[in-house]
């Protein structure tokens, strides 16, 4: 695969996939309208890998989203009349509850046991004995009887973890991920994509895997050599099915930027055995994890980019001293200085705080990246590569990194941009979002 350009929009989920996961008007649209701006390459938005209902997040477990994934590659094609290649990010992720209310928890999602029963120091206690003694309680005293796994899903909702392995479907995920993960990587080759990213980053089944913090112990966790087994046997898989012309490449943190967390050592080591395994590029981002998320409102989700490490994923305005530009490049960097050094010679692209033409182009004059990935640059200005291509960058619609964009992606409504949603919203043919209030895509250019 040849890029005409080393400009590349990253995954990003735009909620516009229709409730059992297949391609939409809207979804081609929102493609179509990067596509008309011609970056090097446009990542499809992480895309589920099982057959399973997941809400509106676009899927790819079955042969039965393949006809509207060939039209998507379809329209990325023609409106960029061939000169962008599109590849598509194929995710795992695992289970995530809503905050649930204190009452309805302990009345009922709680699974009573004597431990409960010791801590209230009555073992001869009935269920329902227990569940009304604990809702008597204060949270400090409450807090004291239930365990720490307890607490956490009454306070930020119960999430599972790839250290589950009491779970038989968390046990077995090293038996079931290779062959799910090559499926679809083979559906992607299949509906005409130029090449499928493993989503290996942030707060998802993979990345957990590679996690410093994943202690399982079935030879999947532990040691980073551990860590790395089942990211290598999915590519293995992945590779075996779709062969070696096909280009596949994966997404990783550069540093997971939570306590315990993989460092930038980690992450090294991560990056040389990824790409001595053969992959064809390494896409890096940072943080965005569950770990240190903030508390949702009781009725949601935990959302991975609230606390410090979604900061690092997905830096706002409102930043410490070094600001929100460019806080990536360093660390993708030393990674691929690594893979150099191991004389390895696979593109790294790197992503984060991106904007400018000038941050951009010296970031591959010095050799710190060799892609430039543009992520809510491109959602604010989708004709950004064609702007700065025909010496207009000057008319760029600067991303102000207010993250608005993110808002709607946590509450998991169609995601835009502030400063064009309301624009022209009465131009003939423009889709409106759900509540009609906003235009789902960015005005057309006009050249001035
Ligand atoms: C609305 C939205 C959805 C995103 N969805 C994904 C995703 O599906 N997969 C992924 O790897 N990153 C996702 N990201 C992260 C971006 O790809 C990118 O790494 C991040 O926004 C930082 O780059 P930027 O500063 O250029 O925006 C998303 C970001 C946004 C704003
Ligand atoms: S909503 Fe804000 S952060 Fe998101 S793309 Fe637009 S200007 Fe940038």
């Amino acid at each position: 695969m040849t890029l005409e350009q080393r400009t590349w929009v990253p995954a990003m989920v735009p909620w516009r996939a229709s409730d059992d996961g297949f391609v939409t008007e809207e979804v081609l649209d929102w493609y179509g309208r990067f596509a008309r701006g011609r970056p090097g390459a446009i990542v499809v938005e992480a895309t589920g890998i099982r057959d399973v209902p997941s809400g509106p997040l676009l899927r790819i477990g079955h042969d039965r989203f393949l006809p509207g994934l060939r039209q998507l590659v379809e329209r990325v094609r023609q409106e960029s009349g061939g000169h962008t290649r599109l590849l598509i990010q194929i995710i795992d992720f695992l289970g995530i509850r809503r905050r649930p209310e204190r009452s309805k928890y302990l009345e009922r999602f709680l699974q009573v046991n004597d431990r409960h029963r010791q801590a209230l120091g009555d073992p001869a206690l009935s269920d329902d004995a227990v569940r009304e003694r604990l809702l008597a309680l204060d949270d400090d005293q409450l807090q004291q009887v239930l365990s720490e796994r307890e607490w956490e899903s009454l306070t930020m909702g119960q999430r599972e973890r790839v250290t589950d392995t009491h779970l038989p479907h968390i046990a077995e995920l090293p038996l079931v991920l290779p062959e799910l993960f090559a499926s679809a990587a083979q559906r992607a080759r299949d509906a005409g994509f130029d090449g499928v990213e493993l989503h290996y980053a942030h707060a998802y089944t993979m990345a957990s895997f590679l996690s410093a913090t994943n202690t399982r112990e079935d030879g999947y966790g532990g040691p980073l050599e551990n860590r790395l087994r089942l990211p290598l046997e999915v590519f293995a898989a992945v590779r075996e099915r779709v062969g070696r012309e096909f280009p596949v490449g994966c997404r990783f943190l550069s540093e997971e930027c939570i306590e315990g967390g993989n460092t930038l050592e980690d992450s090294t080591r991560i990056g040389v055995a990824l790409a001595q395994a053969g992959m064809d590029y390494l896409s890096l981002s940072r943080g965005g994890k569950f770990d240190d998320a903030k508390q949702p409102k009781v009725g949601e989700a935990a959302y991975p980019y609230t606390g410090v490490s979604g900061f690092e994923c997905m830096p706002g305005y409102i930043a410490d001293e070094f600001g929100p530009f460019g806080r990536n490049v360093e660390p993708t960097a030393a990674i691929r200085s690594a893979i150099r050094g191991a004389g390895l010679a696979i593109p790294v692209v790197v992503a984060g705080g991106i904007h400018t033409f000038t941050q951009a182009e010296t970031l591959l004059a010095e050799e710190k990246a060799d892609i430039i990935g543009i992520a809510r640059q491109a959602l604010a200005d989708p004709d950004w590569f064609e702007k700065v291509r025909s010496g207009c960058g000057g008319q760029v619609r600067m991303c102000e990194y207010t993250n608005y964009c993110e808002g709607l992606d946590q509450k998991h409504k169609q995601v835009t941009c502030n400063l064009w949603d309301r624009l022209e919203l009465d131009e003939p043919g423009v889709r409106r979002s759900r509540d009609n209030k906003r235009r789902l895509t960015a005005p057309e250019w006009r050249r001035e």
